[in-house]
């Protein structure tokens, strides 16, 4: 039998969506309370791409989480037209941890995103030469590319040519959502890793119409077939430290997602851990939680591991059907774990 209770080394969410002002205060407050550090997605309105737009930002976290014990890590979000100095001068005073590339209209609030990647050459060769990370949205945009094939194409037409370009440059491809993603990650050089959000590891496309259409499981990258569920959950749980903890906690009110065009989006922050630490039981890996959640994030972003701990307890924990105004990602279901909190250890 397993054991009952779990001690982790405190994790990090290497990907999420804090938004701003009441979204923000709303819920902040759940990734403050399991993770010691997030990487803040830049995907505002307007977007986050210069040095002084990321210091307020920050400070408005930072004020609505109300403790210093939860540290965001600013991204700059990479427009066509934006210099290389803002960002280089961004990282090299801390204020910058990584850049964000959305192909431009690829998702939620990315229509000043990229169109081209030989539009920001210039950043990522500077971006190479710093060691600063690129996390990719990889989907391409293209009308006539079926969705569920959009991360598969966008590996093979933009992100391999992007890696023979700049051999060097360390790449975060987030949320991966395919098995041609975790071949590619996995056969790739040590600089590129991938981010998994725990939705795709639990659930595949049928989850988004059984029994109807279920607008709080729609996010993009889309969810897509068993097969490739089965194949992050070997990712995730294989100890390979190029796979790494990202939630994309992305915060929709309700009303923005039960409608005739709903946003993407699915807001899993409150129950993170213990939608991963099942997962994790499930596949007989609980041993590898540690290194998923609070380990391969920080080696790869070149930061030290967090001094902390935190403890979960094996015990049903029922989510409630709404947090607030939002429906939170296992809304009615039971989880196996329970988060009790940061610990002295
Ligand atoms: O589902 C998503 N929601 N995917 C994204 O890429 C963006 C995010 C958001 O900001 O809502
Ligand atoms: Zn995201």
């Amino acid at each position: 039998m397993p054991p009952d209770t779990l001690i982790l080394r405190q994790p990090d969410d290497w990907h999420t969506h804090l938004r701003d002002d009441d979204m923000l205060r709303a819920v902040v407050g759940h990734s403050a309370r399991q993770f010691a550090r997030a990487i803040v997605m830049p995907n505002l309105r307007p977007p986050i791409t210069t040095i002084a737009a990321a210091q307020a930002y920050r400070q408005r976290i930072q004020a609505a989480a109300g403790t210093t014990a939860f540290t965001p890590l600013m991204t700059a979000y990479l427009t066509d037209d934006i210099a290389a100095d803002e960002i280089a001068r961004g990282f090299e005073q801390g204020v910058f941890t990584a850049c964000k590339l959305y192909p431009a209209n690829a998702t939620t609030h990315s229509e000043r995103g990229v169109t081209a990647i030989a539009k920001i050459h210039r950043v990522l060769e500077r971006m190479q030469t710093l060691g600063m990370p690129l996390l990719i949205h990889g989907e391409v945009t293209d009308a006539d590319i079926d969705i569920f094939d959009r991360e598969a194409v966008f590996i093979e037409r933009v992100l391999s040519p992007l890696l023979s370009d700049f051999p060097a440059l360390k790449v975060v491809l987030e949320h991966i959502t395919t098995d041609d993603a975790v071949q590619f990650v996995s056969a790739a050089a040590a600089n590129v890793a991938a981010t998994i959000t725990p939705h795709h590891l639990v659930i595949s496309r049928n989850a988004l119409f059984a029994g109807g259409i279920r607008p709080h499981l729609y996010c993009l990258p889309v969810l897509k077939r068993e097969r490739h569920r089965l194949s992050l959950r070997r990712a995730a749980t294989s100890g390979n430290p190029k796979f790494f903890l990202g939630t994309d906690s992305a915060p929709h009110a309700r009303d923005a997602k039960e409608s005739a065009c709903g946003c993407a989006g699915i807001f899993n922050a409150p129950m993170a851990l213990e939608s991963y630490a099942t997962v994790f039981e499930q596949e007989s890996a609980l041993p590898r939680l540690e290194g998923f959640a609070s380990e391969f994030g920080p080696r790869f972003y070149g930061l030290q591991l967090n001094p902390r701990k935190v403890r979960l307890r094996r015990t049903p924990q029922p989510v409630p059907e709404r947090i607030g105004e939002l429906v939170p990602f296992h809304a009615g279901q039971t989880l196996g774990w329970l988060f009790e909190g940061v610990i002295d250890a």
